[in-house]
């Protein structure tokens, strides 16, 4: 604890004798902002507004106290957007062409590992497959996709596990861990790498209705009365309890873009904070809640105090057995013949799911063309992949560059250990 002048300090001493004595605690946090100690501002205000949650003056400090200056972080290039994959073409038609005789689709058939049994349609480019469903705060009732659909990714179904899901699936211990099991998860990484197929898994793996919402759109719907549309949103989850509430690019709330000087901006944060806080005790009960972001370095810090979403998983581009799943996936419905897998996953080392989404496309596009050109109706073949294997670089490969710096700079308390270990391993730090 940083030192203190003994007015802080004596007042601390008479805080700790009369805990629900609000003006006195405020007055303490008000001493500590005025010393610069904003985060122990903001832990003092917090408990004030448990006490009395609609308290103006206490809202007024938390703001002031969360509208501290942030520690210094290196700036980051904005992470490029894969490119929409090119318009889809009639296979049904292709495939009456070529008749009866196929030959085998997959050869030297790999042990199967779990193959993703239905994940969502990827329409969109980052295959969230939820544009425009956000109007509604649409709430998906339970569907198949369980974590054992995700292929591969051991290592974040075990942290999901432990510090997700076990505790909800057993009931003692909830009950023993009462409050400190209120606060979420944030997952983060490159785009396109599976975290919102994830948190769908997570739902499907409670029984739990998903509600899936984008920071973006709670603040552009509503100009100005984002805050009322945050608590609509935790609202519509409570009311659907058990479930899972998605809040992706949650970076979008974040202090450090130029929206931010978007004056509402500090409320919304606020209002999600209070959301989050679940201030009537069990409130938030049977709400589970997930966020996302490739950019967690932008992520307002007090969103990420204990309580709050503060356990991290970092999901990175898809491992062998998680690409073959996808490349799978891509092709179930393609005419395909003679695909080694097992080779195609070697040589996609470090493409994220949404790249492997659009190899196939282009593998798809290089046999429609090649067919178009000489008037006979081909298969996708391996030389398609690899050859439009070749052609793609990983998308992920920007935002390695800006998450080395924050590892090698802003690694503060630790909170990017995971992102470390990895990069280490791949020798690019
Ligand atoms: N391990 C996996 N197994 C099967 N499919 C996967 C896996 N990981 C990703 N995918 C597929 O890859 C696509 C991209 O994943 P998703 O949209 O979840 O990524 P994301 O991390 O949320 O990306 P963004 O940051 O762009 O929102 C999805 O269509 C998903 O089906
Ligand atoms: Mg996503």
């Amino acid at each position: 604890m940083p030192d203190h002048s003994p007015l802080i300090q004596s007042l601390r001493t008479a805080v700790a004798g009369a805990p629900d004595d609000v003006p006195l605690r405020l007055h303490l946090a008000e001493l500590l902002i005025a010393g610069g100690h904003h985060d122990e501002a903001v832990a003092e205000t917090a408990v004030a507004l448990q006490h009395a949650p609609g308290d103006a003056q206490a809202r007024e400090l938390m703001a002031r106290a969360m509208g501290a200056p942030r520690q210094p972080v290196p700036e980051v290039p904005p992470v490029p957007e894969v490119p929409p994959p090119p318009a889809g073409f009639n296979w049904k038609a292709a495939e009456d062409q070529v008749g009866d005789v196929l030959p085998p689709r997959f050869v030297e058939s790999p042990p199967a590992p779990e193959a993703p049994r239905s994940p969502e349609t990827p329409q969109t480019a980052d295959g969230s497959g939820d544009a425009g469903a956000a109007s509604a705060w649409e709430v998906e009732t339970p569907h198949g996709v369980r974590l054992a659909d995700v292929g591969g990714m051991q290592d974040v179904k075990d942290r999901l596990e432990a510090a997700f899901l076990a505790p909800l699936r057993n009931p003692e211990l909830r009950k023993l861990y009462g409050k400190s099991l209120r606060g979420g998860l944030l997952l983060y990484g490159p785009p396109g790498c599976g975290k919102t197929f994830m948190a769908r898994a997570v739902a499907g793996e409670l029984g739990a209705n998903f509600l899936s919402i984008s920071i973006n759109d709670v603040l552009d719907m509503w100009m100005g009365n984002s805050e009322r549309n945050m608590h609509e949103v935790f609202e519509t989850a409570r009311r659907q309890a058990p479930c899972v509430l998605f809040l992706d690019e949650l970076d979008a709330l974040g202090a450090k873009r130029s929206r931010t000087a978007h004056s509402g901006m500090r409320n919304t944060v606020n209002q999600l904070l209070t959301e989050l806080d679940g201030i009537d005790a069990g409130a938030n009960e049977g709400v589970f809640v997930l966020a996302a972001t490739n950019v967690p370095w932008d992520v307002d810090n007090a969103l990420r105090r204990p309580g709050r979403l503060d356990r991290t998983i970092l999901v990175l581009p898809p491992d062998a057995p998680a690409r073959e799943a996808i490349l799978r996936y891509h092709l179930r419905d393609r005419p395909v013949a003679n695909i080694d897998l097992r080779k195609l996953t070697k040589a996609t080392d470090g493409l994220s799911g949404a790249d492997l989404a659009h190899l196939c496309e282009a593998a798809a596009e290089r046999a429609l063309l090649d067919s178009a050109r000489t008037g006979t109706v081909r298969m996708i073949d391996m030389r398609d992949l690899t050859e439009a294997a070749a052609t793609i670089s990983p998308s992920s490969d920007p935002w390695f560059a800006s998450a080395r710096n924050v590892a090698m700079f802003a690694n503060e308390g630790g909170m990017y250990d995971d992102l470390v270990t990895y990069l280490k391993k791949k020798r690019k730090l």
